[in-house]
């Protein structure tokens, strides 16, 4: 660390004891913390994760301005936006404020969620990057999830802040979000520092269903992971089924619900397609043996051609002619 990264952590240290304060102890943050607990929230889980409110663009300066602080420092920190007259005032306004921390629980940069939709703003804005924050290098409870990972001999992908907050809630605490449906090469790297297993839990919508195929592909260029996905039912996010369907239910889905990665590939092919129709049915054995062709599993290979095999009445041999063919055509 040099003496400018230190100073910007002690300012994030600072901003982000401020506006939990702000949440947790003043007027100020009633209807935020409101909306937490509606959104099923406890107390201690808000503070556990130091999550905050930021109320107006005149909270962060006064406070700085009491301890002497570096201007120019401040101007690089990413917590303030300057305006025409080159005043700095907050970037972050009426936002939920979640801490985003290093691998060692350094808080880094913030995420900033608005209470109600509004078409004008984006749902969650970030910090800029900065001297400390690289959007694509960090996990959101990656520091928590690391020492969890010692324990569980995995790590659980999530999309979102709210989706590893539910699960961390219902008893998961090895959950990282990637902060949105792109993995990172980076991010990957990151991941492998801490474990070799990786479980993908994206939101159940079709973004989410993409984003898992992207993941599992980027996953597997980088490292031999042992990898498995779980899949939600009715297109909902992890935060959303704990809500309908309760904590127990997903924990209990996390642990025993996995599906390996073919399996997932087998459903995943039938999206937006008619199996009773025999050009999608070709088209579905042709995306699946491309899948298949990159085990070296022989008993694996078996198992899925038998199944294909039955599912659509084609001879066997049949099968292991085209998938020879395809595993040709992919050297
Ligand atoms: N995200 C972002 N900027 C946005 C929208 C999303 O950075 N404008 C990131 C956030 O980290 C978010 C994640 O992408 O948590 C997943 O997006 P989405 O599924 O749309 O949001 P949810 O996590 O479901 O958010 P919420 O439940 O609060 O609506
Ligand atoms: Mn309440
Ligand atoms: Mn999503
Ligand atoms: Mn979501
Ligand atoms: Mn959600």
């Amino acid at each position: 660390d040099n003496s400018t990264t230190r100073t910007l952590k002690e300012y994030h240290r600072e901003a982000a004891e401020l506006y939990h304060h702000i949440l947790v102890n003043t007027q100020l943050g009633e209807s935020a913390l409101e909306y937490l607990h509606q959104r099923g929230l406890s107390d201690d889980l808000i503070t556990e994760f130091q999550l905050g409110y930021a109320p107006s663009k005149r909270l962060l300066m006064p406070f700085f301005s009491e301890h002497q602080p570096d201007y120019q420092l401040l101007r690089k920190s990413g917590l303030f936006v300057e305006s025409q007259d080159g005043k700095l005032n907050d970037r972050f306004t009426d936002r939920v404020m979640f801490p985003l921390r290093n691998a060692v629980g350094q808080v880094i940069g913030f995420s900033g969620r608005l209470l109600a939709k509004n078409d004008n703003k984006p749902k969650y804005l970030n910090s800029p990057e900065t001297e400390l924050f690289n959007k694509r290098e960090v996990l959101f409870n990656f520091d928590k999830a690391r020492v969890e990972a010692r324990r569980e001999k995995s790590i659980v992908l999530f999309e979102g802040f709210m989706d590893v907050l539910a699960a961390y809630r219902s008893g998961v605490k090895n959950g990282v979000a990637s902060m949105g449906t792109s993995l990172t090469e980076q991010q990957v790297y990151t991941l492998a520092r801490a474990t070799k297993n990786i479980s993908i839990c994206y939101d159940g919508d079709e973004p989410g269903q993409n984003a898992t195929k992207r993941a599992l592909e980027l996953l597997n260029s980088v490292e031999r992971f042992g990898l498995s996905v779980i899949t939600l039912p009715e297109k909902l996010d992890p935060d959303e089924y704990v809500k309908k369907y309760g904590a127990e239910k997903f924990a209990d889905r996390v642990h025993h619900g996995k599906t390996g990665e073919l399996d997932f590939y087998f459903s995943y092919y039938q999206q937006d397609r008619n199996l009773t129709n025999e050009q999608d049915q070709l088209g579905y054995i042709d995306d699946v043996l491309h899948e298949l062709a990159r085990s070296n599993d022989p008993i694996e290979q078996d198992l899925y051609l038998n199944r294909i095999a039955e599912r659509f009445q084609i001879t066997k041999s049949n099968l292991e002619t085209q998938l020879r063919d395809v595993r040709a055509s992919l050297q």
